[in-house]
């Protein structure tokens, strides 16, 4: 029988100890010994701990088809990022690092042609070219590569955020590369924007002196035959944030520039380096 706290961290590991899943059991006795141990550390109070209890109900109760406010829990812990770091960074130094998906994506975005414009809907966001070619870690383009793209309007808001604003499919959109791997699509500039900031993560931004701001950036899913998946971004180089982006998504490699071309429209050239899968 327990006495004492460390005692009972043990008893409630042993408990674990015949989990028939392997992995469940590593998974749930390291939990078990880390929540002990912060509990222990910070000598957690009975009100400090249902404070707790009830923010999780409350992240829980925000959660439904579109918001999921522990995925963004998650997020603003650096966890999402973390995760990503664990089970997405690339061995090869040349590949494009991946960064968080983020909960604005949105499948079955419409199928374009090379070049076309995802803009549906005009809110004044400053006209861009994104462009580059999909290559290999050799160097060699990459033939029917699909690039999946989304991001915000200058407005700062998703289509999937704003269905009564925004046409369903603005700002998204679906492209296959030919033989020689280039890419490109019209469309406007992004802006840094706020995270949903309405509910208890916002709260717990606010109580910690934290901004809710995301760099400027546009989201890529881009897959191909042989290749590992890679879900990415491309930030822009003038953007706010850059340093404090609240998801911890921004690598430095994944920063370009968005220059002014001949006829005024901004152009932002960036080469996309997908790994080979099983390598
Ligand atoms: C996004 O980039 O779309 C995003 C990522 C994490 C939280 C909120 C938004
Ligand atoms: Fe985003």
């Amino acid at each position: 029988m327990p006495m004492n706290e460390l005692e009972l961290t043990d008893e409630v590991l042993r408990r674990l100890d015949e989990t028939p899943d392997p992995r469940l059991r590593e998974v749930m006795q390291a939990l078990v010994r880390h929540l002990h141990a912060f509990a222990r550390e910070v000598r957690l109070t009975d009100e400090e701990w249902m404070t707790g209890i009830r923010y999780l109900t409350a992240t829980g109760h925000k959660c439904d088809e579109v918001r999921q406010e522990f995925i963004l829990l998650s997020d603003t812990l650096g966890l999402s990022s973390l995760v990503d770091l664990i089970n997405h960074a690339s061995d090869n130094p040349v590949a494009t690092e991946p960064t968080i998906m983020g909960p604005f994506y949105v499948p079955d975005s419409p199928w374009r042609e090379m070049g076309a414009s995802i803009v549906e809907f005009d809110d004044g966001g400053e006209p861009t070219v994104v462009t580059g070619v999909v290559r290999d870690t050799e160097g060699a383009p990459i033939a029917d590569a699909v690039l999946d793209v989304w991001h915000n309007a200058a407005n700062g808001f998703y289509a999937v955020q704003q269905p009564e604003e925004q046409p369903a499919t603005n700002l998204r959109g679906r492209f296959r590369t030919g033989d020689d791997g280039h890419y490109s699509f019209h469309t406007v500039r992004p802006v840094p924007y706020p995270i949903p900031n309405d509910g208890p993560v916002g709260r717990l931004l606010r109580d910690t002196g934290r901004h809710e701001w995301r760099a400027a950036h546009l989201h890529m899913k881009v897959t191909a035959d042989g290749f590992t998946p890679l879900n990415t971004h491309i930030f822009d180089r003038e953007s706010d944030y850059l340093e404090s982006d609240t998801v911890f998504g921004v690598k430095g490699s994944l920063i370009a520039d968005f220059t002014p071309g001949p006829d005024g429209v901004l152009v932002c050239e960036t080469d996309i380096v997908l790994a080979r899968s099983g390598v």
